[in-house]
């Protein structure tokens, strides 16, 4: 039987025209535009006003399916991940997929800020064992509507904005998804939260004048970046182990962009110059599951991708869940 591979045949993206400065956000909170340069890297994110998730996620899905030069016909499946939803019913793939006009099987995934790198695996291995041919991948958040303003541990990291890739079963064997690994340290999952539905004692006598702002996103931010230190190479580690690949052979990493001193270590670990990890959170923050596809849809306008190119996608975050992708294009 002939091995079948991923191949990625298309990418887009999307974000809205809001920027939010370091310099606006000295308004809202007790920080500095220094502080979070040299803290973080970022200077500006992008924030959706009046804009839902799935808006942003299908102008990044209509953007990949033209970039792929295909229509939403030919699509298997669409995974949507988010963990920043509009509704728990119905789920964003369906409300996409009915915008796109496509007919197929849909469903969310959220692994949070890992989420493009499980639902990547995902459709490789559906693609890989036969039931999908060409699944499309949507990562979009709104995280400006779980952020609390009044927080500045967190609100100066965050933006919104979607990426979009397409996936399609090829026999060339030098091309696509080579390896992925994905896992989860549950242990520390403490240390970055959103809570969904409040806990009710009782739900027949409940008060259901629910405080909104329990929904926000809570981080303990020195404890997820020791997480990193470990998690984050042990899945570039386990993903280079399975692809039978060295950090020499890699053109391109292309990390969740959480935090540039996060990146620096990656590039020490690896001994990969700092050229060759891709950055883009100044201009975008951090993006949660979106940040991976909007990083790569930027390198495509850019002309920085090329066919041959081997690029390790990470991902890590709430949960906590990590993990790591090679693709080969
Ligand atoms: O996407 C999912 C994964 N997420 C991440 O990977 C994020 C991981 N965490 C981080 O990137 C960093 O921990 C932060 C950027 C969130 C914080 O950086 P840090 O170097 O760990 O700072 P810290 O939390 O240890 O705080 C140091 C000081 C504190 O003041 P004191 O207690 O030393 O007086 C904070 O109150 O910095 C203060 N601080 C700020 N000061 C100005 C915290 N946030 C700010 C701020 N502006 N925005």
């Amino acid at each position: 039987m002939a091995i079948i591979n991923s191949k990625l045949i298309g990418i887009g993206s999307y974000v809205p025209d809001f920027v939010l400065t370091n310099d606006m956000l000295e308004q809202l909170v007790d920080t500095n535009d220094e502080w979070i340069v040299k803290r973080t890297g970022i200077r500006e994110r992008h924030i959706a006003k009046g804009m839902r998730t799935w808006e942003l996620g299908f102008k990044a899905a209509e953007r990949a399916l033209q970039n792929a030069g295909i229509t939403a016909d030919k699509l298997d499946m669409i995974i949507v991940t988010t963990c920043s939803p509009d509704f728990y019913s119905p789920i964003e793939a369906s409300v996409i997929q009915e915008k796109l006009g496509a007919k197929c099987a849909a469903m969310d995934l959220n692994t949070c800020c890992s989420g493009f790198v499980y639902a990547s695996d995902v459709a490789d291995s559906f693609i890989k064992c036969g039931k999908a041919k060409t699944v499309l991948v949507i990562s979009a958040e709104t995280l400006s509507r779980v952020t609390d303003y009044t927080d500045r541990g967190t609100c100066v990291l965050l933006g919104d904005g979607a990426g979009a890739v397409v996936y399609a079963a090829t026999e060339e064997t030098d091309k696509g998804i080579l390896s992925s690994y994905t896992s989860s340290d549950g242990s520390g999952a403490e240390y970055l939260y959103m809570e969904a539905l409040p806990l009710e004692e009782d739900p027949l006598k409940a008060d259901r004048s629910y405080d909104q702002s329990k929904r926000f996103l809570k981080m303990a931010g020195a404890p997820v970046v020791r997480f990193t230190a470990w998690a984050v190479p042990q899945a570039i580690d386990e993903a280079l182990h399975r692809a039978g690949l060295e950090a020499s052979d890699i053109d391109w990493v292309v990390p969740h962009q959480a935090n540039l001193r996060i990146l620096d270590v990656i590039a020490k670990k690896y001994n990969l110059p700092m050229e060759k990890i891709y950055v883009n959170l100044d201009r975008f923050g951090n993006t949660s599951s979106a940040s991976i596809p909007l990083a790569l849809d930027e390198m495509r306008q850019k002309g920085m991708l090329h066919e041959g190119q081997t690029i390790v996608c990470t991902g890590f975050g709430g949960g906590l869940t990590f993990g790591a992708f090679v693709i080969k294009l």
